[in-house]
């Protein structure tokens, strides 16, 4: 037996393609899973195109995949899970020292860089018609979700950067009520979702007025903008950049309210060099109390903070979301860009 999966050889660009692998090993985890959709990011794109990620040691080659959705086939009586679960698995492992937060469970802030990432980093990923996890790396899905399940693990990200900044914030003693979401992605929506969930008066930017985003973000009740940031008319309390454009990032300073939070959850492959007043983004950051921080990845209980923010959602808007479903066959036509999209996903049934 083999399955189908969608492996490159990581470092070689253009080495991409959908082959027959050996069956999972049972090493992998105890539950069995069918995987129905992968979903495709900025990083599974550098990876097929630029030559990014690791292969497990000792292979050559390295299944892609961490935005995953998958039904259980089989699984360990006492695993908790039943064949027919809808799941979705974990995309990081701790790092075997492990450090401190790796043995906390937060590998989402692990020190040592020697964590693994399913799909990036030495570990092969969900995109196979096939794939298993260990049970505590699964996160059980409400099964009316369906195929808009696949967005559990970029919601997972935005849960942790929503908790971090929501943290952060506590040390002013006012209460936030508007936040600026830029970049109206599927990144920036589900923040924004997770935003209005919250209470907050969300507001989202984005570079253009076109296709289906500014619609999707007023659809949850958001206000949408377009252009420049400076031209908002609201002073945000929290921001979560998920443009990664660092230009951006610098005129938020000026933008924000007093004692603002800015969380950076978005990177861009870009090397740009621009000259920025250093010294007046410090006066300013200093002066206001301005936290500006970083969120990476996520941990066990962010996934499951994102599987009640997606079962609350509406289902409808959540398919929207999900723009293109794209066979494994032909995957590469997942990593075109059309017009319309918002999250592209592989469909690993077909
Ligand atoms: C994934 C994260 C991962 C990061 C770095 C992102 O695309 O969503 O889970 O930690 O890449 O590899």
């Amino acid at each position: 037996m083999s399955v189908k999966a969608l492996s490159v050889v990581p470092g070689k660009p253009d080495t991409a393609g959908v082959r027959d692998h050996p069956d999972p090993s049972p090493s992998e985890g105890g539950l069995l899973v069918e995987g129905l959709l992968m979903g495709v990011c900025g990083t599974d794109i550098e990876i097929i195109q630029e030559g990014y990620g690791w292969s497990p040691p000792g292979d050559e080659r390295l299944i892609i995949g961490h935005e995953s959705l998958g039904r259980v086939v089989d699984a360990p009586g006492d695993s908790g899970f039943a064949a027919g679960d809808l799941i979705a698995g974990i995309v990081r492992r701790p790092d075997p020292v492990p450090c401190e937060p790796c043995g906390k469970g937060q590998w989402d802030f692990c020190r040592n860089g020697k964590y693994t990432e399913r799909g990036i980093k030495e570990r092969n990923g969900y995109g196979a018609s096939q794939w298993r996890v260990e049970p505590e790396f699964a996160v059980k899905l409400d099964p009316s979700l369906g195929d808009a399940g696949v967005l559990m693990e970029p919601t997972s990200v935005v849960a942790k950067a929503w908790e971090q900044s929501e943290k952060i914030a506590e040390r002013a003693p006012a209460p936030q009520h508007v936040a600026l979401i830029t970049g109206a992605g599927p990144i920036g929506l589900l923040a924004a979702l997770l935003g209005v969930q919250r209470g907050f008066d969300v507001h989202v930017l984005d570079r253009v007025d076109a296709g289906p985003k500014p619609q999707l973000a007023r659809d949850i009740g958001a206000t949408f903008h377009a252009g420049d940031v400076g031209e908002i008319g609201v002073q945000p309390d929290i921001v979560i950049e998920c443009t990664g454009y660092g230009p951006l990032v610098f005129e938020l300073v000026n933008v924000v309210a007093k004692d603002a939070v800015i969380c950076l959850a978005g990177i861009s492959a870009s090397t740009r060099k621009v000259s920025l007043g250093l010294d007046s983004i410090n006066k300013e950051m200093v002066l206001e109390n301005t936290v500006l921080f970083g969120s990476v990845n996520a941990a066990r209980r962010h996934y499951e903070q994102a599987a009640d923010a997606l079962v609350k959602a509406d289902l409808e808007w959540l398919n929207r979301l999900v723009s293109r479903k794209v066979a494994l066959s032909d995957y590469t036509d997942a990593l075109d860009r059309h017009d319309d999209d918002v999250k592209v996903a592989i469909d690993l049934r077909h």
